[in-house]
């Protein structure tokens, strides 16, 4: 496994992350075959000669203006060594490598990548007061990559931003180039010709999304869910009117399911939920165009775990749902854990109501918070538009702003 000590704190994007560590000691070991390196922030490595070689990243190896290898140096001849375990760190000061990286590890969709660790995160619940939500200044976010940093690891800790003073604009161009330049980038419908949504009020809207005035139950964003994956960001820009959103921390929620009710934990983490979305009748009341026919089916269940237990996402939109093929003998059961999940997510302990409002955009974490409208609390004017930012785009903007390379880890048993 490759380790690295980084500093603590947002980093430069223009500087390189360690320009303030020097290497104090080097030495060759076990015949020539592998090099100890010692540096002045106290961090100490071993490292196979065989991995240097082979990691090389230099002018003679990889094309600088292309960003790839050039397939010609590669060494194709085994030298009867093995580049398994290729650098072996022998002494981690402060811990500090976990510490910087690991707000993004559960989002590096590496194979076997462990669910988030709930002590990064800070669930909520109600509070009962008008705002509870974390605040950032748009401008600031726009124009400085640190604070740009600071606002994705906020995220990803509350589950929740609201970004104030947004610059005004009559169509997407503010929300596209915001979600381009800081979060990585908005995902393509490949049913309609823009990436972002609109909603305005439209009489007798027959879908419930665009039904302005009434409202829409909390859910989970499935937009185009890739293999089944939605995406893991969901920003809504107000560009006219007033509103108020509905959001629940599904962390929280489960969390307390389980210890609650571990059974109706148990099915709902176990069996898929079905869902189906046909993307042009659902956007019958909108006023963009559709391209093409889009009809998207998802059975996962509506509580996603990894194999310890751990929660990775919530993946719940009951407008979409289909009929169930949980089997005939625990449908009973998953049917009175999903109405349970259903109520709890709806229920004064969890649900909380924020204002918001022209001049102010939404950012969510969509794989942990659920959102929705409440009823009767838009003002007629209301215009949003917003889209989904998929995990890749998110975390190759994150580790940009990092201003280092990932440090990978091993998650298989061997
Ligand atoms: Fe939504």
């Amino acid at each position: 496994m490759f380790r690295r000590l980084c500093r603590r704190g947002a980093v430069n994007v223009a500087s390189p992350a360690f320009t303030d560590v020097k290497l104090t000691e080097a030495a060759v070991r076990r015949a020539g075959k592998q090099v100890q390196v010692k540096f002045s922030d106290g961090s100490e490595f071993l490292m196979h000669g065989l991995w240097l070689r082979d990691a090389c990243r230099d002018a003679y190896f990889v094309s600088e203006s292309a960003g790839e290898r050039y397939l010609d140096k590669i060494v194709f001849k085994a030298s009867g060594a093995h580049a398994d375990g290729c650098v072996k760190e022998t002494r981690v000061v402060d811990g500090s490598l976990e510490a910087d990286w690991a707000w993004l590890e559960p989002y590096s969709g590496f194979a076997g990548v462990p669910a988030p660790d709930l002590r990064c995160k800070a669930l909520f619940k109600n509070q009962g007061i008008p705002d509870q939500f974390q605040h950032r200044e748009f401008e600031s976010v726009m124009t400085s990559e640190e604070a740009n940093l600071e606002m994705l690891q906020s995220l990803m800790k509350h589950g929740v931003i609201i970004m104030d003073n947004v610059t005004p604009a009559e169509d997407a161009s503010v929300l596209l180039h915001f979600a381009n330049q800081c979060l990585g980038g908005m995902q393509k419908d490949p049913a309609r010709e823009s990436p972002n949504w609109i909603i305005q009020k439209k009489e007798s809207a027959k879908s419930v999304s665009y039904a302005q005035t009434v409202r829409l139950n909390n859910h989970t964003d499935q937009s185009v869910a890739a293999h089944g994956v939605p995406a893991l960001l969901l920003v809504v820009n107000y560009v006219h009117g007033t509103g108020c959103n509905t959001l629940v921390d599904g962390y929280a929620v489960a969390e307390a399911l389980r210890e609650r009710d571990p059974a109706a934990f148990k099915l709902l983490s176990t069996y898929g939920n079905c869902q189906e979305r046909d993307f042009i009748r659902s956007r019958v009341d909108s006023a963009q165009e559709g391209t093409q026919t889009m009809l998207i089916t998802t059975k996962q269940p509506i509580i996603q775990t990894d194999p310890a237990g751990g929660i990775v996402r919530i993946q719940y939109n009951e407008v979409f749902r289909t009929p169930s093929t949980v089997p005939f003998e625990h449908f009973e059961e998953w049917y009175r854990a999903y109405t349970l999940f259903n109520e709890m997510i709806h229920g004064p302990e969890f649900e909380v109501q924020v204002p918001i409002g022209k001049g102010q955009m939404l950012i969510l974490d969509n794989w942990r918070v659920l959102h929705g409208r409440a009823g009767g609390k838009s003002s007629h004017d209301r215009v949003i538009m917003g889209g989904t930012v998929v995990r890749e785009a998110f975390h190759s903007r994150a580790i940009r702003l990092m201003g280092a390379q990932y440090p990978v880890s091993d998650y298989v048993d061997l």
